[in-house]
């Protein structure tokens, strides 16, 4: 059984998942608005990922014996400025929840809940490629820099990934 103090982080950490989902979805929808739709794709599928986190998180609690609380999740913003200012933000932000994650695996291991640790641990690996994935797209966008021919081909590129993904579903 799960201690009351990780149940209460790993319901925490739930509403952090379902916030970056929620966060990534209004980016998406954003991108959509001034055209991207090939970048909203990305978050789009990056908000869906998200979604599986959580449940990754509230599967293992019912696996475990833990009383899964769902909490309110805060109202993203709207308004991202500039590509570069909007990817750089989700990099950030999966910085700040590598930063959660890995809060949560010291507090597993302070209890010495060795199945919660390895649990988290498939969790660190997916935040490096969360990271990466975050920082290959501000690389690309910064390479674009102010051409918009640039950034409207890596938006069609992103576009043509996606149907590709789509067609090998
Ligand atoms: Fe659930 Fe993007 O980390």
């Amino acid at each position: 059984m799960l201690s009351q103090d990780l149940q209460t982080a790993i319901n925490a950490q739930i509403k952090n998942e379902y916030y970056s989902s929620y966060l990534y979805l209004s980016m998406a929808a954003y991108c959509e608005s001034i055209n991207f739709a090939g970048f909203a794709g990305w978050l789009r599928r990056q908000s869906e990922e998200e979604l599986t986190h959580a449940m990754r998180f509230f599967d293992y609690m019912l696996d475990r014996d833990g009383r899964v609380v769902l909490d309110t999740i805060g109202q993203p913003p709207s308004e991202f400025g500039s590509l570069l200012e909007m990817f750089s933000q989700v990099l950030e932000h999966e910085k700040e929840v590598s930063g959660m994650i890995n809060r949560l695996y010291e507090l597993a291991q302070s209890e010495n809940d060795h199945a919660t640790a390895v649990e988290l641990q498939w969790f660190i690996q997916e935040q490096v490629e969360e990271e990466k994935s975050a920082s290959d797209m501000v690389e690309n966008i910064k390479l674009a820099g102010d051409n918009s021919a640039a950034l409207l081909m890596l938006d069609r590129q992103l576009a043509g990934e996606s149907t590709n993904e789509q067609a090998a579903e």
